[in-house]
């Protein structure tokens, strides 16, 4: 009997979820016994609310080069959901719509979110396999994931752009990157399109050694400068400021003071989403150049997968299929050196790949004189 398996997309949207699903889609056409795959729309909201498409092929055909996502997508998580005004609990709806559609698996194409979703949904005894999405590249025990092969293009585009700019007025133009907490998609995108400094999560920046490296270039003659910032960048004051917060809530007895600490921290980084507006204000004043913001923003997750992208979402979601007939359980299909292999949802979820402060590509940028602000 065909396999009945569910499929959804969560979290942001990104360049490839498309070619996921179509491969996913048409492969499980095609697999042993034969697969109905059932979309979920919107995430897992989609799954509470039973919202859902047959992923047939009249919607498979030519999605493979489209942005977004067909289903849809969401935030949503399955256990605090806003459900009629009030933050739910939903999981136990997502396990009856599960059963109500006799679905042999689910198949969740997320970043780090989805991840600990998916687990939460493997642990209420559902059988869930995850593939993994993000123009961030932070998802651990995977060396690729897709959207981030376009976003870095796309990025790196901007930087070519706003340098043709930059030099004609003799300026400097600061670039904020997506990424989130991670310095991936700035540290590719800055080393590709060779900004001048490029300021990532993982190197906490100094103020005033950003503004010597600008001026060390106005002295050999070169007016203008691109600054390649991720948004999660932070300087040392701010980073200082986290990790104390941080030890103090780990320290911290009372589940009260706990929270308090967390409000704190949420407040932080809620103050933080303008220091690229700081910082370029600071540099102009630090180095008597002119200087102008640029936030890429969403920009960077829309439009056409790459071709890389598209090879890695066909490559990961022919897999999905394979480990649906393999009989796989509770895993993310992960690229590591070169290979697909099965992960645990236990040794990924809550995890997060960062840049090692001593990559390669940051050693690489750095003999060719690019700043990273310590
Ligand atoms: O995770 C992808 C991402 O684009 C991050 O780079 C960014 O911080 C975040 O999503 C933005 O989320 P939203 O689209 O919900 O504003």
């Amino acid at each position: 009997m065909a396999k009945r398996v569910g499929v959804l997309t969560s979290g942001g949207d990104c360049p490839g979820l498309n070619a996921a699903i179509r491969a996913i889609g048409k492969a499980g056409e095609k697999s042993r016994g034969g697969m109905k795959l059932i979309g979920f729309q919107n995430g897992f909201r989609g799954l509470v609310e039973n919202r859902t498409l047959e992923l047939g092929d009249g919607l498979l055909s030519g999605i493979l080069t489209d942005g977004g996502t067909i289903l849809g997508t969401s935030r949503d998580k399955p256990h605090r959901m806003m459900v009629d005004g009030k933050v739910r609990d939903m999981t136990a709806t997502i396990v009856k719509n599960y059963r109500r559609h006799r679905l042999d698996a689910l198949i969740c194409i997320g970043g780090g979110g989805t991840q600990k979703n998916a687990l939460r949904l493997k642990q209420a005894g559902l059988r869930v396999l995850t593939l993994p999405k993000t123009i961030d590249n932070d998802i651990a025990f995977t060396d690729a994931s897709f959207g981030f092969s376009t976003a870095a293009g796309i990025a790196t585009e901007a930087i070519d752009r706003l340098h043709s700019t930059a030099t004609s007025h003799n300026r400097i133009i600061v670039v904020e990157i997506m990424g989130h907490r991670a310095g991936w998609l700035a540290l590719e995108a800055g080393c590709a399109g060779g900004a001048d400094v490029i300021l990532i999560p993982e190197i906490p920046y100094d103020l005033a050694s950003v503004a010597g490296t600008v001026r060390g270039r106005t002295k050999r003659g070169k007016h203008f400068s691109i600054v390649a910032v991720a948004e999660g960048a932070q300087s040392r004051a701010d980073a200082e400021q986290i990790r104390r917060l941080l030890r103090r809530k780990e320290s911290a007895t009372k589940k009260q003071a706990r929270q308090a600490i967390s409000q704190q921290l949420q407040e932080f980084h809620a103050a933080h989403v303008n220091h690229t507006v700081l910082l370029t204000q600071q540099l102009e004043r630090l180095t008597g150049l002119e200087s102008r913001l640029t936030i890429l923003g969403h920009l960077q997750r829309g439009g056409t997968p790459s071709a890389a992208d598209r090879v890695l979402a066909l490559w990961l979601g022919t897999a999905g299929v394979r480990a649906i007939e393999e009989g796989l359980d509770g895993v993310m299909l992960a690229v590591q050196e070169g290979r697909i292999v099965p992960v645990p949802l236990e040794n990924v979820a809550g995890q997060k790949k960062l840049v090692p402060p001593d990559h390669p590509l940051i050693t690489a940028a750095r003999r060719v004189g690019t700043g990273f602000g310590d």
